[in-house]
């Protein structure tokens, strides 16, 4: 059967438990370390891939809005199965999220998700998960992990290159995230600038690349045994040492508001008082809860009191990147 050419996929963004923040390779955009994530179900992004006979370029809109930078990093992946199928239309690519694009919130790893899903699919190669999402590495780091639901894991090889797979299922732990929205606002610096200004100019960086593989093999323990409280441990520290990174760059990445530091502590009173949950902030100012089902109302309570909060998204973990109608 020839090949449909036009496919609709959709995917989940993914909140890394462990950082990946750093890369060893800027060309191939291989991540200096591994990460370790949780896929949510609550936001998505849709994407739909159209080949087309004649079209010489890519044409990208994301979110109804053409952005030059993006559609490079499309087009890298798109070549890559473009070159598998022996095809050499352009596409047309239409993309939207139903939340703020380009704020902390993951909005990347969704997209080249959703575009490597529904580009395999029009073009009819059918290629497994793990090789899709060694394509998404290439359009964003984070995006491989997002093919794949629940917990999510990407670890460098020692050949230099990456495996990335599931870890455990969603079902296996259902924990839940509820996201503290303090700004929609994009922000200033992106993570492919700002992980190239930590390398150069951040004196943690090092560190931060000797202490991490360490931190990541407990992650995975810790998810396999279901320990919250070691998680939350591992988890809390690999996010305060990646913005001690930031901090520390020149230029300085503060991605932080008011708001984001007022997260942090009314989620260490609940704890204090008894509450098993844990925050991670990746780049932006959006705080990020994860506890168990049972302690969701007090957790998106105290995080709704906080001044400078906006809005508040429970969600559950959700399945990776897949094939939709349209
Ligand atoms: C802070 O995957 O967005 O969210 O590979 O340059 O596209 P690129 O970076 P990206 O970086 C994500 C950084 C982070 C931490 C994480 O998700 O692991």
């Amino acid at each position: 059967m020839p090949a449909p050419l036009t496919a609709t996929a959709i995917a989940h963004p993914n909140i890394a438990l462990v950082k990946y923040w750093g890369k060893r390779d800027d060309v191939a955009n291989l991540p200096a370390t591994g990460s370790l994530s949780v896929t949510l179900d609550a936001m998505r992004t849709r994407t739909r891939v159209c080949f087309e006979p004649g079209l010489g370029a890519d044409r990208v809109r994301l979110d109804g809005q053409e952005d030059a930078a993006t559609s490079r990093r499309v087009s890298a992946c798109l070549d890559l199965l473009r070159r598998r199928a022996g095809l050499a239309h352009g596409a047309v690519v239409e993309s939207d999220n139903d939340f703020p694009t380009g704020a902390g919130l993951a909005s990347s790893a969704s997209g080249f998700a959703a575009l490597v899903t529904a580009a395999d699919a029009a073009l009819g190669l059918g290629l497994p998960r793990e090789e899709l999402a060694q394509v998404a590495r290439i359009g964003s780091g984070s995006a491989a992990r997002s093919l794949f639901g629940g917990f999510a894991l990407l670890r460098n090889q020692p050949d230099g290159g990456v495996a990335v797979g599931p870890l455990l299922a969603p079902e296996a732990w259902p924990l839940r995230v509820v996201i503290a929205i303090t700004s929609a606002l994009p922000k200033d610096v992106g993570s492919r600038d700002g992980m190239a200004a930590s390398r150069a100019t951040s004196p943690y960086y090092e560190a931060w690349l000797r202490s991490h593989g360490a931190d990541l093999e407990a992650g995975v323990r810790h998810v396999q045994g279901r320990d919250f409280a070691a998680l939350a441990a591992v988890a809390e520290h690999s996010c305060l040492k990646m913005h001690a990174v930031m901090l520390t760059t020149q230029p300085p990445l503060l991605y932080w508001l008011p708001a984001t530091l007022a997260c942090l502590q009314a989620l260490q009173v609940l704890r204090r008082a008894g509450t098993p949950v844990f925050f991670t902030i990746d780049a932006g100012p959006q705080v990020k809860a994860i506890c168990e089902p049972a302690a969701v109302p007090a957790v998106r309570a105290a995080l709704a009191a906080v001044p400078g909060v906006t809005r508040v998204i429970d969600s559950g973990l959700g399945p990776g990147a897949y094939r939709a109608n349209g």
